[in-house]
């Protein structure tokens, strides 16, 4: 059984904004959990789960990031916005595709490329202006859970 990740999610991808960088962890590990079936020869019966939950989780993580880059007044928010929509067209193409041919792989590769070209090129652009921004907010300890602690 291979149980290696497609994505394995290192330090260097952080872009140093938590809220951020925890959904797109939750992000690699939809793709990481569709390549682990794909591997078991199992993709098909997966693909359509694994579509939804990343058409719902994109659709999420855009809006809070959209949301973050309008008010940190982000010079770039309306290029940004507009590849953000390239990709929910091109993923659902993709995803389609991937069922008509019955092959996972496809759908698989396009996540795996997109999803980490994008954090590491597109949203590394916004980083520092939405970082600043951030550590600039009212901070929420009262809210906050640290899990591990007792
Ligand atoms: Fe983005």
């Amino acid at each position: 059984m291979n149980c290696s990740l497609v994505i394995q999610w290192k330090d260097v991808n952080n872009l140093g904004i938590p809220l951020i960088d925890d959904q797109h962890r939750g992000i690699v590990s939809v793709i990481n959990s569709l390549g682990f079936f794909v591997r078991q020869d199992k993709g098909e019966y997966f693909l359509t789960t694994a579509f939804a939950m990343m058409d719902c989780y994109t659709k999420l993580h855009f809006s809070t990031e959209e949301e973050l880059l309008r008010a940190a007044g982000y010079e770039g928010l309306d290029e940004h916005r507009r590849l953000h929509g390239d990709l929910i067209r091109e993923s659902f193409f993709t995803a389609s595709e991937s069922v008509r041919l019955c092959d996972p792989d496809i759908y698989l590769r396009f996540l795996k490329v997109w999803w980490m070209e994008h954090i590491n090129k597109c949203d590394r652009q916004y980083a520092t202006v939405v970082a600043d921004y951030v550590s600039r907010l009212a901070p929420c300890e009262a809210d906050c859970v640290t899990v591990g602690e007792a």
